[in-house]
């Protein structure tokens, strides 16, 4: 039952009449991811022409009567939208088309991340995490970041959960055992067709999934492209880019960050590399990470390669660079 004379966690979502937060914030409102016994103030930005459909997303998000929910903030200015926050999910960018790759994104979508770094660092509590989902999530996640130097760079996260997600499941269909037997599946690198999902160092019920599955071709071949181009199939499919499982995994990202990995498991997020891995430091890079209960993380070390496992990993890592490169305008 909800507390209510404990004080609300605010939560900043930005992009909030858009597709992602649909699927995104009746369930924070709820009370899933903070607990049924902590009330939630929803603190929503959009820009001015999607005002009137916030506020019909916040009338029915009014409908559900969630015990949970403390107060909602609709609003256009991106002060007020991160004031108090301690966690910011930045949803809020262009979603592509079918024939883009993400990247294409970042003319139409980084400029929009510096000056939220600037209001986020302003505005927020001292305990503020952010999300980045919107495309190209790492490398806006640099930008943002790097117009915060004031916010700790463990604070600063980008969503490679999705990748993570589908590959356990794609794992799971491939050795026909329910999807709660694979654990220990990392994204590394970008959120994008470089991605390098890790078959090899996941598990599965306890085995190595390599092992169980036993099919090297398809592993090292349609396993990493599937997983690598699953977002271009959906908006093939779908005329849209993902939602719903897009809205779950930011919620998995939060709640990993929020109550621990289990013990000997790992989550895939991508941070602000501090040269693990032979990484370029300050990179926003996809690795595994172990959290705790009390909110400290830490990047898993010592996973091991193979060959081509680090020629994957390098190839991630260039075009991040590359991203870098190209956002250079946009960097403090
Ligand atoms: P959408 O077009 O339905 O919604 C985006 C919303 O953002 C719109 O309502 C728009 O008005 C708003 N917006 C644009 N600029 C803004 C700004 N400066 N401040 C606040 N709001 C702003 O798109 P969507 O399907 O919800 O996707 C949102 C983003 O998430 C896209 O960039 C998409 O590519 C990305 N995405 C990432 C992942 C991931 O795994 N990292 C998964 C799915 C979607
Ligand atoms: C996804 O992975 O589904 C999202 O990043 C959307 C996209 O453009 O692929």
């Amino acid at each position: 039952m909800v507390d209510v004379a404990r004080n609300p966690v605010h939560v900043t979502v930005t992009g909030a009449a858009g597709q992602v937060s649909y699927a995104l914030l009746f369930r924070i409102a709820s009370g899933q991811v903070f607990g049924p016994d902590q009330p939630v103030v929803l603190r929503l930005l959009e820009i001015e022409p999607a005002m009137k459909a916030l506020e019909g997303v916040a009338m029915e998000l009014d409908d559900c009567a969630f015990p949970t929910l403390a107060g909602l903030v609709l609003t256009s200015n991106q002060q007020e939208a991160f004031d108090s926050a301690s966690w910011a999910l930045l949803v809020g960018a262009m979603p592509r088309k079918e024939g883009m790759e993400r990247g294409d994104l970042l003319s139409a979508n980084g400029g929009l991340f510096g000056p939220m770094g600037e209001a986020i660092q302003k505005n927020a509590a001292s305990d503020i995490r952010v999300l980045v989902v919107g495309n190209p999530c790492n490398t806006n996640a640099l930008i943002a970041s790097g117009h915060a130097p004031d916010i700790p760079a463990d604070r600063w996260f980008a969503m490679t959960r999705l990748d993570e997600n589908r590959a356990k499941s794609q794992l799971a269909k491939k050795a026909g055992v329910p999807v709660a037997e694979v654990s220990n599946l990392a994204i590394w690198g970008n959120h994008s067709a470089t991605q390098y999902p890790d078959a090899y160092n996941a598990r599965i019920g306890g085995r190595r999934a390599t092992d169980v599955i036993g099919d090297e071709e398809w592993v090292n071949g349609e396993f990493i492209s599937a997983v690598q181009k699953r977002g271009a199939a959906i908006i093939s499919a779908r005329g849209l880019s993902s939602a719903a499982s897009a809205a779950s995994a930011a919620i998995d990202s939060v709640k990993s960050v929020l109550d621990g990995t289990p013990e000997g498991d790992w989550t895939s997020l991508a941070v602000i590399s501090k040269g693990e891995y032979g990484v370029p430091e300050g990179l926003v890079f996809g690795y595994p990470v172990a959290t705790k209960a009390d909110g400290t993380w830490s990047v898993v070390e010592g996973v091991e390669h193979s060959d081509f496992a680090r020629e994957k990993i390098s190839k991630t890592t260039d075009e991040l660079l590359q991203e870098r490169d190209l956002v250079k305008h946009l960097l403090p």
